[in-house]
């Protein structure tokens, strides 16, 4: 049976396993093991995990900057997928950020990503008035990915 769990620092293996295996939830430097463990630090309570008994099948990331919200890495193994797991963390995590008085929540998403779809159904709705601006301030390299070169358009 699938079940929510807050996320740990000793889950971070079996994340990078999970996210690894979508384009769409691409891993920049902040996902290594200092940055991941410095995040569920500062948002406590944000991030979670669905787990079926000793499997990590997906999981969820927020921040909470003191104005807005912003949701990372949701990922739902796909043998999962379809059955109201993706629902259930994003339900999770929007209840998180409601409780710390967030009023608004915002995602960066690949144009071309079917998940759009999936957010609408769960109340989100596309921005067409908004562009994103970029800079890297720091470069760094993981998982074969330099920040600075081709990896600027990374998230
Ligand atoms: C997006 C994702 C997390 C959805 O997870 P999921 O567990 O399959 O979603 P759920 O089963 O909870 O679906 C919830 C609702 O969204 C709908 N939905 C799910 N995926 C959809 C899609 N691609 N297009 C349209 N609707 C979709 C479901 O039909 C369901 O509708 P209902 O509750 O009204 O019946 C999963 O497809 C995934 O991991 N994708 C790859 C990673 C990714 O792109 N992450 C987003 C990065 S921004």
């Amino acid at each position: 049976m699938v079940s929510i769990k807050r996320m740990e620092p000793e889950d971070h293996p079996a994340l990078l396993r999970l996210w690894n295996r979508f384009e769409e939830t691409t891993t920049t430097g902040a996902d290594g093991p200092e940055g991941f463990a410095g995040f569920l630090g500062r948002n406590e309570g944000l991030c979670y995990c669905a787990v079926d008994g000793e499997d990590l099948i997906g999981s969820v990331m927020a921040g909470d900057d003191g104005r807005r919200g912003y949701v990372y890495h949701l990922a739902v193994d796909e043998r999962y997928q379809g059955r109201g797991v993706g629902r259930m963390l994003m339900e999770e995590v929007e209840k998180s950020l409601r409780s710390r008085g967030v009023e608004k929540a915002h995602l960066f998403i690949y144009g071309d990503n079917p998940a759009i779809d999936f957010y609408r159904r769960l109340g989100w709705h596309l921005r067409g008035d908004i562009e994103i601006m970029s800079k890297v301030l720091i470069g760094s390299e993981y998982m074969g990915t330099r920040l600075d070169e081709g990896g600027a358009d990374r998230e």
